[in-house]
This record gives structure tokens, sequence and C-alpha cells, in this order.
């Protein structure tokens, strides 16, 4: 099974890449090929002629999208419906990522896959644009609503991640505001590879939920990072308001896994439970 994954240097690509080991896996960073370059992209993928596309890159710098709308549009929407329309020529699957971002924040219990979206920023509505470009356009494909990613790679798109920035400002003695009226599932790439690589077996194509179990606000995720580390930084509880970013986010982004259970794929296992494993892994604990 041929596999191209675009955004190769990503951090969800990266455990893709670890997890996909018995796949022919062929990368393309961002360097390699630019998804917004449609007549490279066509090239590429048509000598290729993979079995799977998956496709990890994205803008999402969620507030510098607020001053890009055109480039976010560009590749979060318009190179999606091209590479949606290549899959259909190549015949392959489609595998997309999608954002918890498309959601308002309007409900205080999980997002199911058929709840209304209603996004409250330029990133989250081009993620959505992408998503309509999938479903109306591509045949095969598996479109993945996920949140709170952090991996082994980092997020190169944002420059790390926001563990990696946690420890960064405690070990040198900063004063950390953390927003705690935004209520989120951090994710681990790798398990979230993991659930991926399971799905593919299934042949069930459509929208989905991926995220660990839980939630937990940006405060408590943080406070959780510094209590597994046993180290006592200087954190303070602040609203979105206070924290005054350029773009809009829900206060609330659960996103309920139903689609995935009802193809009888298990939950993922608790967000406290992968970040430890995160942790070690890292060497921290
Ligand atoms: N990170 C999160 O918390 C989160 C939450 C929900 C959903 N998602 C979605 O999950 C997916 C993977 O996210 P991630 O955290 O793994 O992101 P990431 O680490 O930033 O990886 C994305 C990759 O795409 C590349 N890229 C950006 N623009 C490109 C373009 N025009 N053509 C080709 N490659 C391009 C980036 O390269 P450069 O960095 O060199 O530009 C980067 O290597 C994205 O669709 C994202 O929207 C992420």
């Amino acid at each position: 099974m041929k596999v191209a994954l675009i955004g190769a240097n990503g951090q969800l690509a990266y455990d893709i890449l670890r997890v996909f080991d018995d796949y022919e896996m062929i990368g393309f960073t961002h360097a390699e090929l630019d998804i917004t370059h449609f007549d490279e992209l066509r090239d590429k993928m048509g000598s290729l002629k993979p079995d799977i596309i998956i496709n990890t890159a994205a803008y999402h710098r969620v507030d510098e999208c607020e001053d890009y709308p055109d480039r976010s549009f560009l590749v979060n929407a318009i190179a999606v419906r091209e590479l949606a329309k290549i899959s259909v020529e190549m015949d392959a699957v489609l595998v997309h990522f999608s954002t918890d971002y498309v959601f308002g924040g309007d409900k205080d219990t999980p997002y199911i896959e058929t709840d209304m979206p209603m996004p409250l920023s330029v990133y989250g509505t081009s993620k959505l644009a992408g998503e309509y470009f999938v479903r109306s356009i591509a045949r095969r494909f598996y479109l993945i609503r996920t949140c709170g990613l952090y991996g082994n790679a980092g997020s190169s798109g944002k420059g790390g991640n926001f563990v990696e920035t946690m420890i960064k400002l405690a070990k040198a003695g900063k004063h950390i505001r953390v927003v705690s009226d935004q209520i989120v599932t951090p994710t681990y790439t790798y398990d979230l590879a993991v659930k991926i690589k399971e799905l593919l077996k299934t042949d069930s194509y459509g929208l989905y939920h991926i995220t660990s179990s839980g939630s937990c606000s940006w405060y408590e995720f943080a406070s959780e990072i510094f209590n597994m580390l046993s180290v006592s930084a200087d954190i303070e509880p602040i609203t979105t308001e206070e924290f005054g970013a350029k773009a809009r986010r829900p206060s609330y982004s659960v996103l309920d896994n139903e689609a995935l259970r009802k193809v009888g794929i298990s939950d993922m296992r608790e967000w406290k439970e992968a970040l430890g494993d995160y942790l070690k892994e890292k060497g921290y604990i």
C-alpha cells in the first residue's frame, strides 16, 4: 500500500511515519511540495500514483490567519479542493484533518460529528470550507477533526507545542498566564496516528472526531504538566478576555468520538495518561 504523506515535517506526520511503518510511505515536506502549487501537486501525485493521500499540511497559526484570510483559504480550503479532485482522478483514498475550531463553543457537552459547525475565526472558517470541499468532491475519504495536538516533533507550523512552551517558560522562571475558560482535549499525536491506522482498515469512509478522552482547560493542562514534572511553576489562570488573542476561540470544543465507536473502534485513553507517556518518552520523567 503506497501512501503519499503531505506536510511530512509536521508533528502529526512525524508520528504517522512512525506508526505506518509497514506501509510504503513517501513523505513530502513543505520544501519538497507546496500544496498551493497545483500543477506540481498534480504532477507529483500523478507520477507517484499513491493508494492513499494523507494531507497534514495546514496554515494554522490561528491569530495570524485573522490577518491573512486569503492565505488561510488558499492553504486550508482551495488547495484541499484541488487535492480532493486529484484523489478522485487517481482513485486514491484521501485522509484530511480538520479542527475543533469549526465549532462555536455554544454547547457544554461534547460535540458529535453531526452537530452544526459555527466557526468563530478565519482559521476555523477556512478549515470548515476545506471540509466541505472534501465531502462534496472526494469519493473515498476520511475527514478527521482533532483537538489540542502535541507530539514529539513539535508543531512546525506553530513553532513547538503547548507542552514544550510551558516547560520552557517554567525553566526560565517566567510568570505564566494561561486561559482557564476554554475547555479542550489535549491529544498526543502518537495516539492519534494509531487510531488513524485502525480507521483506515475499516473502509468506513466519512467524517470522524478523534481525540484523547476527557477534557480540561488550557490552565488545567499546564498545571498537570507541572504536577507530573514536580515543578512549582509561577502559573496564573486568566480569562480569554484578559489574554486578548486576536482570533476568537470556542469556550468549549470537546469532541465526542461517536462515529469512531460506531465502526467498532474504542475510545482513546485519557489525556492525562497520554501526557505521562509523552513526558516519559521525551525523557522529562
Ligand atoms: N496543532 C493542533 O493543535 C491542531 C488541532 C486541531 C487540528 N489540527 C490539524 O491537524 C493537522 C496537522 O497539524 P500539526 O499540528 O501536525 O501541524 P504542523 O506540525 O504545523 O504540520 C503541518 C505541516 O504542513 C506544512 N505546510 C504548511 N503549509 C504548507 C503548504 N502550503 N504546502 C505543503 N506543506 C505545508 C508545514 O510546513 P512548515 O511548517 O514548513 O510550513 C508542516 O510541516 C492540520 O490539518 C491542523 O489544522 C491541528
